[in-house]
């Protein structure tokens, strides 16, 4: 099976959760980055009235075709509630994703925010054409336990 990981990481936790998933799984791994990236002042005020409006950001890669692959990780922190407006811009540039499968996976500070914005995440997949496989939303502590880590790959080893 052919995976892709494609993720937006402001802060680090979710690429750090990421890079413990790549060591255990083969997979291609694409970081979406902001061609404006947020600076520290402006990512609370502007990060989240375009995460709240579902906005999408001009990314880096523009697009990404995944069209070789069989599964699609696709990881976000969440912003204002919502997934990031840098990972809206990543699933924008997704090609060849009909018929895709995808494993979801969230890092926030709440869980209930986060389940709150893996609803948005899971629609805006689907409306590329793109099954959901699974879903985990990771809040402060899950995103550095390795137990919790541990389990996710197991999840994402079974499909
Ligand atoms: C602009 C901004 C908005 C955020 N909004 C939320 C939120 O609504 N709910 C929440 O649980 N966490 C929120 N967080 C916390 C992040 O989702 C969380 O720390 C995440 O794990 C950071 O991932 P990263 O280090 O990969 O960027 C926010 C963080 C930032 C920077």
């Amino acid at each position: 099976m052919k995976t892709a990981i494609i993720y937006h990481s402001h802060s680090g936790i979710t690429k750090n959760v990421i890079q413990k998933i790549h060591d255990e799984i083969s997979a291609d791994i694409i970081e979406v980055t902001p061609i404006h990236p947020y600076s520290s002042l402006m990512v609370i005020p502007k990060g989240c009235y375009r995460a709240l409006r579902g906005l999408h950001d001009s990314v880096l890669p523009e697009k990404i075709d995944v069209s070789a692959y069989d599964l699609l990780i696709i990881a976000s922190p969440v912003w204002a509630g919502k997934p990031t407006p840098v990972i809206n811009g990543g699933i924008e540039g997704l090609t060849g994703c009909q018929g895709k499968h995808a494993f979801v996976l969230l890092t926030c500070k709440s869980t209930e925010s986060g389940e709150q914005a893996l609803i948005s995440m899971v629609e805006r997949l689907k409306a590329k054409g793109i099954s959901i496989s699974g879903t985990v939303v990771l809040d402060q502590a899950g995103s550095i336990e390795i137990e919790t880590i541990q389990t996710v790959i197991r999840d994402i080893s079974s499909l």
